[in-house]
């Protein structure tokens, strides 16, 4: 087996509907691929994509509808995971305030919005699970990434609280802290990295590499085998925390 991958015959999600954001990304397709190698029924959510519910993460309104659409659907939500995600490096002077908000939107207020629509199902029955895709960036800050880097931060608060609420129901909430993967959110940063830090697209890669004790990237298997972990119950006692998989880049 490669790196991250868990035994197909586990069926750690066997029974369970799981909604994951940001599916036709390229995380999010890994982790609709583990979920369903485990067992669970997947109902892929994004913008666009040939497998997924088209909708905007960051609006209230898209985030009711598709709740009620996997409900009407699949009679349950067993686990959500938050894992949209979008980019834009500017310094704080520069930095357009709409796409402050964009950014915000999508990884922050999006989250809370989807919570809040899918509790009421979330909590239906004990073993419910949120899950949320933050970033090594929950935890160091970084030149030219004030709403990434304050999403990240805040999505973790609010897995805190979510876990906090959710104890009662025995529904857990939790995060991964994936340090850099080469996926087209990363493809995307390369380039802004060489006109705002003055390096070339071979330093950028070396430098994010670098950051790796083992110096390599984080394979997007290796992230969906540990959030399909926390979504079975098997991790029935882990709530309010976040698992790096980060190749020691936080240690
Ligand atoms: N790539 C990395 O190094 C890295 C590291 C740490 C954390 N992350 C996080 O991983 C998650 C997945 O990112 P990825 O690297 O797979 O990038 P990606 O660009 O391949 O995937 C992100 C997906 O989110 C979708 N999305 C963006 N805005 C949306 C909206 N308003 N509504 C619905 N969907 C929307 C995009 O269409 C895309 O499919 C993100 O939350 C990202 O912040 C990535």
């Amino acid at each position: 087996m490669g790196f991250g991958q868990l035994p197909a015959a586990a069926h750690l999600l066997a029974g369970k509907v799981a909604v994951v954001t940001g599916a036709d990304g390229a995380l999010g397709r890994s982790i609709v691929e583990v979920f369903r190698e485990q067992g669970a029924t997947v109902v892929g959510v994004d913008l666009s994509g040939a497998d997924c519910i088209h909708a905007n993460v960051a609006s209230a309104e898209d985030n009711r509808r598709v709740v009620d659409a996997v409900v009407r659907q699949h009679g349950a939500i067993d686990v959500l995971v938050l894992n949209a995600g979008v980019q834009r490096m500017s310094p704080i002077v520069d930095f357009p305030p709409e796409e402050w908000e964009r950014l915000l939107g999508v990884m922050l207020t999006g989250p809370f919005l989807a919570i809040q629509a899918a509790w009421p199902f979330l909590t239906a029955s004990p073993g419910g699970r949120i899950l949320a895709t933050a970033s090594t960036s929950s935890y160091i800050a970084e030149k030219y990434k004030s709403a990434y880097v304050a999403a990240k931060h805040g999505l973790l608060g609010l897995i805190k609280v979510a876990a906090l609420e959710g104890a009662e129901h025995q529904l857990t909430a939790n995060a991964v802290a994936p340090s850099w993967m080469r996926t087209p959110l990363v493809e995307n940063q390369v380039a802004e990295r060489v006109s705002l830090l003055n390096l070339t697209a071979e330093q950028v890669i070396a430098d994010m590499v670098g950051e790796q004790a083992e110096k390599r990237f984080v394979e997007t298997v290796e992230v969906a085998s540990t959030l399909a972990f926390l979504a079975s119950s098997a991790a029935s006692g882990i709530t309010g925390s976040c698992v790096p998989v980060d190749l020691g880049a936080l240690a």
